[in-house]
């Protein structure tokens, strides 16, 4: 089936190639949807895994902001995925920044947003996301929470509150966005005591409704160090769940990108620093908290790189933009190549091992 979706996006990408990028990118939602399923999807044993009290079928997930509002919830899981995470989904609908606002640069396998949580609100993608969960479907799903751009900071833990009421109890698990480039002043929310007033206020509107649901949070590849460090050490005092690493990158000319361009770079340039995060992070929690490896994976060996640096679970975006679809396909049935090949019987021995 990876052969189909090859050809038919070798025939596709052409045309979307030639459009505007956010244009493309709502053609091939639409595609997407009617995506079909192929007999032989059912995913081997070895790549089966846990994290954080949850069964994946696979580690592959669709990294959030390709599906901000739950349009193809089915579609994904036709594609291959074992999990899928929707968002940045903010509590009252808004429209995002002007366009354009996604550019791609087809040179180095790369995109630059700043789309500023374009949303249905979080009325709408709940009501979506409760249909899909009504129709068994086996993938997890997870939801990406962010705040309304006109929140005044005092309240920003209190847009998360209200997000968590209304959407906990269609989801897997909650991944809280403080990385986003292009909402301001969202990043500072990463300082640690910052951190822990939002985690805080979300913990206790989980407890009001009382639906628990492992709770993560998602970083940007251009902390220092000892930033990076100290999120850690606050993430383990706060029992989060695990951590998604990274967002997209300001940080263009250091990762060999110049543009005028302002926005997140996304894409190959980024692999390298968010394997870098994957594995400082690893360290810092001497692995006791998952991670969520995204950034810049195109391939099984990049997926392989990520979790070999420390990631239990792996997400894609801008590799299927340049691969398509077949690109899910691809790196599960590589992924068990290479354990295969490195004599491992089972995923989870692969996590981390490049950091032992
Ligand atoms: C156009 C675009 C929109 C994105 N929107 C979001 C978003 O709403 N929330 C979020 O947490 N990440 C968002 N991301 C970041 C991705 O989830 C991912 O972290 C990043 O692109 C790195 O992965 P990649 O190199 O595989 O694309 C977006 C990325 C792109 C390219």
């Amino acid at each position: 089936m990876a052969a189909f979706y090859d050809l038919a996006y070798s025939m596709f990408r052409p045309l979307l190639f030639r459009l505007d990028a956010e244009r493309a990118h709502r053609l091939t939602l639409a595609m997407v949807r009617h995506a079909p399923r192929f007999a032989s999807h059912h995913d081997s044993p070895e790549l089966q895994t846990t994290a954080f009290g949850l069964t994946f079928s696979n580690p592959l997930g669709l990294a959030a902001g390709l599906d901000k509002d739950g349009l193809a919830l089915a579609a994904w899981e036709r594609l291959g995925f074992g999990f899928a995470e929707i968002g940045t989904i903010t509590p009252r609908p808004q429209l995002g920044n002007g366009r354009p606002r996604i550019w791609r640069i087809p040179k180095h396998h790369a995109l630059i947003n700043r789309m500023g949580f374009p949303s249905d609100g979080m009325v709408q993608v709940a009501s979506r996301l409760r249909q899909a969960r009504a129709q068994t479907m086996g993938m997890r799903i997870a939801i990406n929470l962010g705040p309304n751009r006109e929140t005044p900071s005092e309240r920003l833990a209190e847009d998360y509150a209200e997000l968590v009421r209304q959407m906990a109890e269609f989801c897997d698990f909650i991944v809280v966005n403080l990385s986003s480039p292009n909402t301001p002043g969202l990043r500072e929310f990463q300082a640690p005591e910052r951190m822990r007033t939002v985690v805080e206020r979300i913990k206790h509107a989980c407890a009001e409704i009382g639906v628990i649901r492992p709770l993560l949070i998602k970083v940007a590849p251009d902390l220092e160090a000892v930033k990076l460090g100290e999120i850690c050490a606050a993430a383990t005092e706060l029992g989060l769940a695990g951590i998604v690493a990274t967002n997209t990158s300001l940080d263009h000319a250091a990762l060999g990108v110049v543009s005028h361009l302002k926005g997140g770079l996304s894409g190959t340039p980024l692999k390298l620093r968010s394997r870098e995060v994957i594995a400082s992070i690893h360290r810092f929690t001497r692995g006791r908290i998952p991670i969520v490896g995204v950034g810049g994976i195109a391939s099984a060996e990049d997926a392989y790189g990520h979790i070999r640096a420390g990631a239990s679970l792996i997400e894609l975006y801008t590799g299927l933009i340049y691969h398509g679809p077949g690109l899910v396909w691809q790196i599960r049935s590589g992924l068990l190549d290479l354990l295969t090949r490195d004599g491992f019987r089972s995923f989870s021995q692969a996590v981390g091992c490049a950091a032992a």
